[in-house]
């Protein structure tokens, strides 16, 4: 599934290899793509509405509005929805509109309005292609920065033979894969994350935990993969799952499993994240039968755990990257400052439990950065999928990828 989670537009036009598109979306969806299609009206002479529907999944948009309940097809939200617009079969005709800035119908004035990449196939008969208009019309498509996959040599709808045949679907596929991955900034680097909460047992059935449930660094994890890193997550007791194969989660229950598997990855790892709520503290003495309930006070003693953080810290090579979270209470930024030194952290992840809709459990974070030299980004509250990839973002630039 190697285009899981990515949103793709295709667009076809009114050539004979329209018929091929459909060939083209079950690839797209047998990958993990999300497909949706827009047609010109005389691509739907080519190929029905309907087969594309049901291969898709989606409904087909051809017009502008739908001429039954008046309901708009937006190009502007259908660009915006896209990570990538794929023109296939790209004609003579719709390719020479694009080159001209003329759009007149649903799929042009998407192409206008697109602000992700888009790629082409063109498709049509040798005379055509070989046309000097048509060859500059590819040119002046390709310096505006869209993609051409080339069409192919061999036998043409008309007889002849030549160059002019759409690229084959596979081919096209192929390309499609290869756009998205050599996006992937982190390919070939190894990151380590801690996430969720920490239980140090007191007796068979009782713990000292904390309210950590793990979302923000899952969510971080899923980003780093999705930017093609090895993720390797050391995770205290969730519920959550991960999806994504290049995720190897390593289950631990309390502050010092996290520790010895921390330590264990962290000198192969390009970075670590360390956003786990480890618990400070674990009872210094752990009865190995259930406590009976007393009448006494029953006085515990606590002894610390090791700051795995602070440790990574002290280990750290000069080429790697060290990120902490500090969840603050009373004088947030000064303790969150504090702590990037204590523990020689690059950069530190500041939210505050007294921001509303910020810290365990929900699903937003209100987040500031501080990095190393002091600097401060405060960003608004987000979704803690968004809030991951402003991380991520930051965690990049300290690995100098741009
Ligand atoms: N951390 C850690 N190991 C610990 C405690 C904290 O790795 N035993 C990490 C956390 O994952 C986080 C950072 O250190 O990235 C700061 O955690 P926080 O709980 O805010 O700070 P503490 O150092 O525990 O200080 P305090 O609880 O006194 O605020």
């Amino acid at each position: 599934m190697k285009l899981k989670g990515k949103n793709i537009l295709l667009g076809i036009t009114g050539g004979i290899a329209a018929y091929k598109a459909a060939i083209l979306v079950r690839l797209l969806v047998k990958e993990g793509a999300q497909v949706k299609v827009v047609m010109t009206k005389l691509a739907k002479e080519f190929i029905t509405p309907l087969t594309m529907a049901t291969l898709s999944k989606n409904p087909i948009l051809v017009d502008f509005f739908d001429p039954e309940n008046g309901q708009w097809n937006s190009h502007v939200d259908l660009g915006a929805w896209s990570d990538l617009y794929v023109i296939a079969p790209a004609t003579a005709n719709s390719m020479g509109k694009m080159a001209n800035g003329i759009a007149d119908n649903l799929l042009l004035t998407t192409y206008l309005s697109a602000k992700c990449p888009v790629m082409l196939a063109p498709a049509m008969d040798l005379d055509m292609f070989q046309h000097p208009a048509n060859l500059k019309n590819i040119e002046t498509l390709k310096s505006y920065g869209n993609i051409i996959v080339d069409a192919d040599c061999g036998e043409l709808a008309s007889g002849l033979i030549g160059k002019g045949r759409m690229a084959e679907p596979e081919i096209i596929t192929g390309r499609i894969i290869e756009f998205f991955s050599s996006k992937k900034k982190l390919k070939n680097k190894k990151i380590l994350v801690t996430a969720g909460p920490t239980f140090e047992p007191i007796d068979p059935v009782r713990f000292i935990g904390n309210y950590s449930t793990g979302k923000m660094g899952y969510a971080i994890a899923e980003v780093l993969a999705s930017q093609g890193a090895e993720v390797f997550l050391i995770s205290g007791p969730t519920h959550l799952e991960v999806s994504d194969s290049s995720i190897t989660k390593i289950n631990v229950h309390t502050a010092q499993e996290m520790f010895e598997e921390s330590v264990k990855y962290f000198s192969d790892c390009n970075a670590a994240i360390m956003s786990a709520a480890v618990a400070d503290f674990k009872p210094s003495v752990q009865f190995e039968t259930k406590v009976k309930r007393g009448k006494e006070n029953m006085n515990m003693i606590l002894e610390p755990n090791k700051d795995i953080a602070a440790e990574l810290g002290k280990l750290k090579r000069k080429n790697q990257v060290l990120v902490g979270f500090a969840l603050e209470t009373t004088d947030e930024l000064e303790n969150a400052k504090k702590k990037i030194h204590t523990k020689n952290l690059d950069f530190i992840v500041l939210n505050s439990l007294n921001e509303k809709g910020a810290g365990f459990g929900y699903d937003t974070n209100k987040i500031s950065i501080i990095d190393n030299q002091e600097n401060i980004t405060r960003y608004d509250l987000k979704s803690k999928q968004e809030v991951a990839i402003d991380i991520v973002n930051t965690l990049l630039s300290k690995l100098k990828i741009s």
